[in-house]
């Protein structure tokens, strides 16, 4: 069966997939950890750990914790800065048989713009995926997410700096998605992922102190699908680009559930943290489930459910 398309088919060149399973930003590293331990063509694409212009140490510790029904981080942005990624991960890309996606963040609109024009036309870099669940250092700290005006702003800024195609990842911290997913819809973005870490944080009783090294973290996990799935389904209806439905996705029914709610494909996240092979294992599983029902084309079932209200 093929379940390979095109995720990006407002962009002049598209982005093939080889099937609709993706793994989510930081949760996978750069790839390069899990390629002797996952067949990584059976992952429909590679999305890599956040990057920034500068090599970016993270948050204190802890920065992990496992709370009922989820997973609390508070990395703060660890990773090896744009300049290592070109040199030294994107040449091991250009050799892959499954695009590889780079995840970028800034403290500033110029940042974004920066670090979508230096990773353009690098060989091995498939796509950007803009998180714009940053801090803005010029507007006291306020997510760029949480400001359809901001939000755009950001969009507008990679599309202008970049030739790739670009997706612009949200934040679920919003009283209103619709809004934001609607203003980078207009401002450019090929596709849309649902959803980033929604602010948590843990109390220790003992020490009478927060958990976390950086004190609130990012919830991820199975107390989060409800939440993802929900905004998918909210924003399918009223945005015409492609969605990516992230949050909570440990098997293909839960990849189902987005899929049927109105995403065209899903991000693995912190189910790999159990399985490394989740994402090849829902591909699969994905496959299995469209024979048995007879079911040709993923097409047939993405936003489904919305036929029934
Ligand atoms: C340890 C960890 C690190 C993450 N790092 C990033 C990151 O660098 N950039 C980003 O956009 N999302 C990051 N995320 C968010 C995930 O990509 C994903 O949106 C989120 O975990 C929800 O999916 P899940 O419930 O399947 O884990 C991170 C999540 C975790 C658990």
């Amino acid at each position: 069966m093929d379940l390979s398309f095109n995720l990006c088919p407002l962009h002049p060149s598209g982005l093939r997939l080889n099937n609709p399973v993706l793994v989510a930003s930081g949760t996978f590293g750069y790839g390069t950890e899990f390629a002797e331990l996952v067949d990584i063509k059976q992952i429909g694409a590679i999305v890599c750990k956040g990057t920034t212009l500068e090599p970016r140490p993270g948050n204190h510790q802890p920065r992990l914790y496992e709370t009922a029904g989820g997973l609390l981080n508070s990395i703060g942005l660890q990773n090896i800065g744009v300049e290592a990624v070109i040199r030294e991960k994107a040449p091991i890309w250009a050799d892959w048989p499954v695009p590889v996606i780079v995840n970028i963040a800034g403290e500033t609109v110029e940042e974004y713009g920066k670090l979508a024009q230096r990773l353009d036309s690098v060989r091995g870099v498939s796509a950007l995926e803009v998180n714009i669940s940053c801090p803005n250092v010029q507007r006291g700290g306020q997510e760029f997410g949480s400001d359809p005006r901001q939000a755009a702003e950001v969009t507008r800024v990679v599309k202008t700096s970049t030739s790739l195609p670009v997706i612009v990842k949200l934040t679920p911290n919003v009283s209103d998605i619709v809004s934001i997913a609607r203003a980078v819809a207009q401002a450019g973005a090929e596709a849309l992922t649902l959803v980033n870490t929604l602010r948590g944080m843990a109390i220790d009783v003992e020490r009478y102190r927060p958990v976390l090294g950086g004190i609130t973290g990012g919830l991820s996990g199975p107390a989060l699908k409800p939440v993802a799935l929900a905004m998918v389904y909210a924003v399918y209806r009223e945005v015409k680009i492609p969605l990516i439905g992230c949050g909570g996705i440990y098997s293909v029914s839960d990849a189902l559930e987005f899929f049927l709610a109105g995403a065209q494909a899903v991000q693995i996240g912190s189910a790999t943290f159990i399985n490394p092979a989740t994402a090849t294992k829902v591909a699969g599983d994905l496959e299995q489930w469209m024979k048995k029902r007879g079911i040709a084309r993923l097409a047939d079932v993405v936003g489904a459910a919305h036929h029934r209200t």
